[in-house]
Order: structure tokens, then C-alpha cells, then sequence
């Protein structure tokens, strides 16, 4: 089978698929309040495009797709394509990262679905209160039913996102490792980035990974590093006899880029070799146009050659603007 290689001699495997630009949370890490501009309808893909994009993927070696959005399940139907997408042989993994707002009744129709293994859960506190400051919403109760349900599925894996914020959250570190101590789950401490629809905020007061890493290793006197697939975006640790563990994600100081695996596609059809850059050619229009899956193809192959070698790279290359557009527009 043809694969998709890079010139830094890295071979992409891994597809993130944004479902949708929209999302029922205002984070204040990814969109400001209001004002983040959301796309008409028509301008997104389709579902049967991207089934289509992620049939010719999968035939050039993609085996394992991400879905993202926004949140992938404010878009109507969505459980129809996870379920179409389940009957495509080539994937050996669909997962989804969500903020666990509308989950719960969907729960028990995903743990049918063999090929979902793992679902990425946002959370990024234990506190309600604290919970409608950062998302500007009022629905921690419906992902924390999320939570309880998924920490006591047999089949679904669950990791939590949590961004580390500077001054708002940063003292619940320890609580997050602590809910690994009786519970099989992966807690995943993320550096935040400009993609808040605004970018302006001190990014050296960024709470880095060595940061965040020093900050634990203060609280506890023993932590091992755990083995991790070399592809991994987090860093993963454990605390001796505790059942889960937890990693810390460099997404912003980008020390994982050596071993990059990923590309994107946003829920408007812009390609993205990677996370930093501006977005490589819209593969909307370009099926919209009347391309093969050939065309695809070719298309595909050559544009992953060009992968810029990490996000330094990507984020030097952007013609139009320094980074702020919001995650909720690019798929995280
Ligand atoms: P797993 O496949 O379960 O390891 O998930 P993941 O970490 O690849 O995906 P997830 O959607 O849970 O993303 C967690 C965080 O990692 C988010 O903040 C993403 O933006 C960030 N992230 C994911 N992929 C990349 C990447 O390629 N580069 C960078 N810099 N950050 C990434
Ligand atoms: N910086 C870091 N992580 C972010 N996410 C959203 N916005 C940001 C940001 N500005 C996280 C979400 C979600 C994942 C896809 O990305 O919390 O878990
Ligand atoms: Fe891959 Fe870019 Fe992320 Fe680096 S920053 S890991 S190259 S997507």
C-alpha cells in the first residue's frame, strides 16, 4: 500500500477530523464570549465527504482517525457517520475528543461500537463554580455524568484534558493525579496555546511542561515514567501503585514534533499538516471541483512530503497572522 511519508522521514498515520466549528461551551482558552465567527452550513463538509476523505486516507495508510471539533456532537447525525465510519476496514481506531456536555445519551450506543477505544474528555476542574467561569456555561453536572460513566467502562478508555491555566486552575493539579489513584484513567495536563480566538495574553507566563512536571514533583517524593507509543503527544508518568496515570502534553513548546504522526482536516475542509500552520489547501473545493479519488491521491501524498519538520517551522511559514485563530475553528 502507498503510505504517506514526509520528507523528515516521518509516516502519517494519524488523521484529526474536525466535525464542526461549532460548540455549546465558550472555554475561555479557545473562543472569546462572543464573536467567534462560525461558518455558514454549506461551507462545512459534509458527511459524506468526509466519509469519502476518510476512505481514500485509509487506503494510503491511515488507521487511526481522531474526531474533534468544536464539539464533533453538537452536529446532527453525528452517531450516524461514527457508526458509518465504524463498517471502514482499514481504520483500527475512531476516537473522539469531547467536552462531555451532550454524551451522556450516547454513551451506551458508542460502547457498541468495537472501533471506538478511547474517548478524550475536557476537564479542566473538579469545581463548579470554577467550571461556569472557564466554559461560561452551566453544564458541569451533565460531564461529570460523562465522567462517572466513562471511568467505569469495561471497553472505553478514558483520558482527561486539562488545560493548565495560569492562575485559574493550576492548584487542582494534585486533585487530577489523585483521581488516578483508585481509577484507571489517563490524566493529561496540556500547555496552553494562543488558540483562543484573541491570542494576545503573556505566554511567558505559561505554565510549561517543566513547570507543570517540577510543580508535582514537589508533591509527591516518588513518580515513574511510563513507556508511551513513540507518536504519543503526552509524556506519561505514574504514581507508584496508583491505578492510572497521568502525562503532561508540550502542545505548546513542542518537543514532540520529532516523532509527529498526525494531520488535519478542519470541519471547512482545510488541510493542515500541522497544528501551527495556516492551513494548506482546501480540500472542500477541491472535491467540490470534481477531483478523483486519484486526484485525492496525488494530492495527499505530495502535501504530506512537504510537512514542515515541527511547529516552529509551520508557525515561521504563516503569510497571513500570528497565531490566535480559536481551536474550536481548526479542530485542536
Ligand atoms: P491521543 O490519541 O489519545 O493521545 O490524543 P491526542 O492527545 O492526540 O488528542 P487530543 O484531541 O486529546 O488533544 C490533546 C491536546 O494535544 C490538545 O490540546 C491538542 O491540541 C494537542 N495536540 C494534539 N495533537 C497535537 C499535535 O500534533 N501537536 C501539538 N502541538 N499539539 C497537539
Ligand atoms: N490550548 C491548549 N489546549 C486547548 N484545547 C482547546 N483550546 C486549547 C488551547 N488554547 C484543548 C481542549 C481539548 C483539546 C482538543 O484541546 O481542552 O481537550
Ligand atoms: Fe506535529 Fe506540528 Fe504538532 Fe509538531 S506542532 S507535533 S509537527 S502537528
Amino acid at each position: 500500500m502507498t503510505q504517506l511519508l514526509d520528507k523528515h522521514g516521518r509516516t502519517i498515520n494519524y488523521l484529526r477530523l474536525a466535525i464542526t466549528d461549532r460548540c455549546n461551551l465558550r472555554c475561555q482558552y479557545c473562543m472569546p464570549e462572543i464573536g467567534n465567527k462560525f461558518v455558514e452550513r454549506k461551507q462545512l463538509l459534509t458527511f459524506k465527504e468526509m466519509y469519502r476523505l476518510v476512505r481514500v486516507l485509509s487506503g494510503l495508510g491511515v488507521n487511526k482517525v481522531r474526531l474533534t471539533g468544536g464539539e464533533p456532537f453538537v452536529r446532527t447525525d453525528f452517531m450516524n457517520f461514527l457508526e458509518m465510519l465504524s463498517f471502514n476496514n482499514n481504520l483500527d481506531e475512531i476516537n473522539i475528543t469531547t467536552n462531555g456536555v451532550l454524551l451522556p445519551k450516547y454513551l451506551q450506543e458508542i460502547e457498541k461500537l468495537s472501533k471506538i477505544k478511547s474517548i478524550n474528555l475536557s476537564l479542566d476542574t473538579l469545581k463548579t463554580h470554577r467550571f461556569a467561569a472557564i466554559t461560561r456555561q452551566d453544564s458541569f453536572s451533565k460531564v461529570m455524568e460523562s465522567f462517572e460513566f466513562l471511568k467505569s467502562s469495561e471497553k472505553l478508555k478514558l483520558k482527561l484534558n486539562f488545560v493548565v491555566q495560569s492562575e485559574v486552575n493550576t492548584d487542582e493539579i494534585i486533585d487530577f493525579i489523585e483521581l488516578t489513584k483508585n481509577e484507571n484513567i489517563a490524566v493529561r495536563f496540556i500547555e496552553e496555546m494562543p488558540f483562543n480566538g484573541i491570542g494576545q495574553k503573556d505566554f511567558n507566563q505559561l505554565w510549561d511542561f517543566k513547570t507543570i512536571l517540577t510543580h508535582i514533583q514537589q508533591h509527591y517524593s516518588h513518580i515513574n515514567k511510563i513507556d508511551s507509543a513513540k507518536s504519543s503527544t503526552s509524556v506519561n508518568f505514574k504514581i507508584p501503585n496508583y491505578k492510572g496515570t497521568f502525562g503532561i502534553i508540550p502542545a505548546f513548546t513542542r518537543t514532540i514534533c520529532n516523532d509527529c504522526n498526525r494531520i488535519r482536516i478542519t470541519s471547512t475542509g482545510m488541510f493542515k499538516n500541522c497544528l501551527f500552520d495556516e492551513g494548506v489547501f482546501s480540500v472542500r473545493d477541491f472535491i467540490r471541483n470534481g477531483a478523483s479519488d486519484d486526484d485525492l491521491k496525488e494530492l495527499f501524498i505530495n502535501t504530506v512530503h512537504h510537512k514542515p519538520e515541527n511547529g516552529f517551522v509551520a508557525e515561521q511559514n504563516r503569510k497571513n497572522n500570528s497565531i490566535s485563530e480559536s481551536m474550536s475553528n481548526i479542530g485542536g
